[in-house]
């Protein structure tokens, strides 16, 4: 097998990366917005599920067939089978450079909002819409984002990802226990809580839990190989099962508190909770404004920070699957293949940088299933929303009846002695083998007719 490509040092470095590349936007910026629209503590309950009984098992899945082919998800494939498999690694690896497209934009407008804040001339009335269309503010911006990720991926698995992992992540944790704490001190946070946390029956419909399970996916970086890349890193003698299981219970732990800060943050000001994604760049810096010309820079500085040391770690793993495909594939130095693609992927991200008024036609960029789109929401409809859970849903076929659960098994009892013969190995099976694909495939297909073609199903 390829050497010289890098490995974690130990189990902690797997898991502060592999819990970095989960923990993002998706955590702090969209699971809030979607708890308060899809009815408060019910909707958190199916999302419970979906990632730990749905979800789970993908991952291990994906960490094993890494960690048994010591290659990137197009290697990995075809290693396992033939070519015609190393198509779902091709998908994936395009996944990673897609999504990494608009996930720096909208990285790039957290870390100027936290520039803005700390200098203290933030100014609401500009408004979300005259920050985001500022051409050389977010150009600025957005290329610090991603140089700042292809400095960290440039120094390799342990000197970057691991290394920065190991100092963003607890950093991160230590900011959201402060802001919650503040929150919750806050008037009002209460009504915050309620609503967050109240469950609203008659709001869950069969349409909270495909919002949940596409929430899942993308919250837990599944289903275009981004883990197979991460577990390629992973050492022989360590346990996949529980380390995944730690990553995916951490992730859950950080979008549960997300929501604990910022709807009291949001009713501290009777303002409205169901903004959607406008929820974090338009509802809550109205909300540090009043909070004065000290708490507010302070409180909204900790709050745009979090947001980018959270965006930082996904999208070094975004930007680490296309690496290593050009390292193992096309046998790139690994510097080379950082800052050809760091680049490339940067200049695909700016009609998404456009899409939010700048320029009309990437504004209005495209009509589907009954409105019309920018050009960000498709890139993320079409490589996020639509196509995750197809690699989830490919990813289960292939390991379960091309790969075989025998040869899943024989790789996780690696680490893990008791394995063979658990219970944990029969509920991985079954569940990889009939429930995910059968569960996952549906979420496909009906994001795909009600998206795409706008045929509503519920
Ligand atoms: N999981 C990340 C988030 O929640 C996004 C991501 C998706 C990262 C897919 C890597 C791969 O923001």
């Amino acid at each position: 097998m390829s050497t010289g490509r890098g490995s974690f040092t130990n189990r902690l470095g797997f898991i502060a990366a592999a819990a970095g590349s989960a923990v993002g936007l998706g955590n702090i910026w969209r699971f809030p917005y979607e708890v308060g629209n899809n009815g408060g503590a019910a909707f958190v309950v199916i999302y419970l599920c979906c990632a730990f009984l749905l979800c789970f098992p993908i991952m291990v899945s994906e960490i094993a067939i890494g960690r048994r082919t010591t290659l990137n998800p197009y290697g990995a494939f075809t290693t396992l089978s033939s070519k015609r498999w190393g198509i779902i690694g091709v998908v994936g690896v395009l996944c990673g450079f897609m999504i990494l497209s608009f996930y720096n934009v909208v990285a790039g407008w957290a870390f100027g909002y936290f520039l803005h804040m700390v200098a203290g001339d933030f100014d609401v009335a500009k408004d979300f819409v005259g920050y985001t269309t500022d051409f050389w503010d977010n150009l600025f911006f957005s290329m610090t984002f991603m140089v700042a990720t292809a400095l960290i991926v440039s120094g390799g698995v342990q000197k970057g990802i691991e290394k920065w992992s190991k100092i963003l992540m607890p950093a991160l944790v230590a900011i959201l226990v402060f802001l919650i704490i503040y929150a919750l001190t806050l008037n009002n946070a209460w009504s915050g809580i309620e609503f967050y946390l109240i469950p609203k029956f008659d709001q869950i419909s069969a349409r909270t839990v495909y919002t949940a399970l596409s929430q899942a996916f993308f919250s837990l970086s599944l289903g275009m190989g981004a883990l197979i890349t991460y577990g390629s890193y992973v050492s022989k003698n360590e346990n996949i099962v529980s380390s995944a299981a730690i990553v995916t219970l951490s992730d859950t732990t950080v979008a549960f508190l997300a929501g604990m800060m910022i709807f009291p943050l949001v009713f501290f000001q009777g303002l409205q909770p169901s903004a959607g994604p406008g929820l974090v760049f338009v509802t809550l810096p109205g909300v540090f404004e009043t909070m004065g010309p000290v708490m507010g820079p302070l409180i909204g500085g900790a709050f745009f920070l979090l947001l980018c040391f959270a965006a930082l770690t996904s999208t070094v793993s975004l930007l680490e699957v296309p690496v290593a495909y050009a390292v193992d594939e096309r046998k790139w130095p690994r510097k080379k293949a950082v800052w050809v693609l760091a680049t490339i992927i940067f200049i695909i991200g700016l009609p998404s940088m456009f899409s939010t008024g700048a320029v009309d036609f990437f504004t209005n960029f495209i009509r589907y299933g009954g409105s019309t789109h920018d050009f960000l929401s498709v890139v993320s409809d079409v490589f996020s929303d639509a196509l995750l859970p197809l690699g989830g849903f490919m990813i289960s076929i292939f390991t379960a009846y091309r790969w075989k659960t025998l040869n899943l098994s024989e790789e996780l009892a690696m680490g893990y002695p008791g394995y063979k013969g658990s219970f944990i190995e029969m509920f991985i099976n079954v569940m990889i083998s009939f429930v995910c694909p059968l569960i996952i495939g549906s979420v496909f297909i009906i994001t795909v007719l009600q998206k795409f073609i706008g045929i509503t199903i519920f």
